[in-house]
């Protein structure tokens, strides 16, 4: 192909570069391959093989200091937490520890790997709904800064495991139901997280932990849900935990849940526009000197990256529809068939080519439902083209597995040209190295 300015356009007839739905900086190189942070993704597949996850480095740390300005700008005493269920992997935790945030881990698996990555003890925060005996106890001994209270079941539990006193928060449902998919809601009274509001549970919750002699209590927590595009709900959700503070109450960590887009028909708000509203609600309902909390995950991971697949099989079948099976599926990217999320895809070989025939983009597992991308307009894809998905930064190395004996993919870093894998893919020696 000449060497000429190729402008590929992606669902929606946006420019790659203009898109949101990619990482800043993509862009199509002159060979009219799709390159991201400066790295042909054709080639790093070539290198790396099939699937991979690709990653912007450049394009996360943005987004952290877009929240730290966000910030910044508006209030002096804030935390920003990294919520690592959404990238666990030690090359992100490092990332967002030099960006100056703290972490949210979810397990004593996820914490184990923010202290294994040299995450400072006091900037760790500890979720979960049935944390055991085991998990409570390497938090408080690891020295991290709250645990998060969700259950009567867990205060009882910890006062009888912990003898050194540990900050505690509570998490409240605070009754708000956000529109978004009813997997990733999770501030309703119905449901298995936190504490209610409505049925008492919450204020019960608080008078226990305050007359507790280990469990010093800072504050309270609310999450109201993932993947949301409305503000209201934050604003919502803050008051409904006004109703429950005290003198106590240093502390308000309101969560993480900005929407983020998957596709050019997505417009979540804007960074600025999400930290406005919960610092704006948090000094409206408790004043100053009180600490403001947030924990994103999503939105500073998911459209940092791709997944890079290898089309294997192209099966037209006239009248019904094309099926282009590439070499992954629902073991690297779960969310379409949790959540029926709908992806956007390119091929990256002919990025700038016009995306004019309508596929149904399937996995290689065993399972008619692992469809990664239903009726995707793509440039007419052919086997052994490199088949990229945008926005799988988020959720989809988290929620990787081996199903039918798949090895997972790697994670790689790319930044200025040069991509370093951080997690490397696993081996069939992998797949039965825990074998006995
Ligand atoms: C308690 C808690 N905090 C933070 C997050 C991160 O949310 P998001 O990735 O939508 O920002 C989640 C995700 O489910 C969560 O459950």
């Amino acid at each position: 192909m000449a060497e000429q300015e190729q402008v590929g356009t992606v669902a929606g007839g946006d420019p790659i570069e203009a898109s949101a739905v990619y990482p800043a900086g993509s862009r199509v190189s002159e060979r009219g391959h799709l390159e991201l942070a400066g790295c042909d993704t054709v080639e790093l597949a070539a290198e790396l093989g099939t699937p991979a996850y690709l990653y912007a480095e450049d394009d996360m740390r943005a987004r952290a200091r877009a929240y730290r300005d966000a910030f910044e700008r508006r209030s002096s005493d804030f935390e920003i937490l990294f919520a690592s269920k959404s990238l666990p992997c030690t090359a992100a935790y490092r990332l967002f520890a030099e960006e100056g945030l703290s972490v949210d881990v979810a397990s004593g698996g996820e914490l184990h790997m923010a202290l294994r990555a040299g995450f400072d003890p006091d900037r760790i925060h500890m979720h979960g709904n049935n944390k055991t005996d085991e998990e409570i106890l390497f938090a408080a001994r690891s020295g991290i800064r709250h645990l998060i209270l969700d259950s009567c079941d867990e205060i009882e539990r910890c006062e009888r495991l912990l003898d050194e006193p540990q900050k505690v928060l509570i998490r409240v449902t605070p009754g708000i139901k956000p529109s978004t998919h009813d997997y990733i809601t999770t501030g309703q009274l119905d449901s298995k997280f936190g504490f209610g509001i409505a049925d008492g549970l919450a204020a019960r919750a608080i008078e226990r932990v305050l007359a507790s002699d280990v469990l010093e209590l800072v504050g309270l927590h609310a999450h109201i849900g993932s993947q949301i595009f409305e503000l209201e709900p934050y604003t919502l959700a803050i008051r409904a935990l006004g109703e429950l503070a005290g003198e106590w109450c240093r502390v308000v960590n309101v969560g993480g849940g900005l929407g983020v887009a998957y596709t050019a028909a997505d417009a979540p708000p804007s960074i600025d526009a999400y930290v406005d509203v919960k610092v704006r609600g948090v000094a409206e309902v408790f004043g100053d000197g009180v600490r403001i909390l947030i924990e994103p995950g999503r939105s500073l991971v998911a459209n940092a990256g791709v997944t890079a697949y290898r089309v294997g099989t192209v099966k037209e079948i006239p009248g019904v529809r094309t099926y282009v099976a590439v070499d992954g599926g629902m073991s690297d990217n779960m969310r379409p068939m949790l959540y029926g999320s709908r992806y956007e895809a390119l091929v990256a070989d002919r990025a700038a080519a016009p995306a004019d025939t309508l596929v149904t983009i399937a996995g290689m597992h065993c399972e008619s439902g692992d469809i990664l991308v239903r009726d995707a307009m793509l440039a007419e894809p052919t086997v052994g083209d490199v088949l990229v998905t945008p926005a799988t930064g988020a959720y989809g190395h988290a929620m990787a597995s081996n199903y039918n004996g798949v090895t997972r993919p790697p994670v790689v870093f790319c930044r200025d040209g040069e991509a370093r894998v951080v997690v490397r893919r696993e081996t069939y020696g992998d797949l039965t190295s825990r074998d006995v």
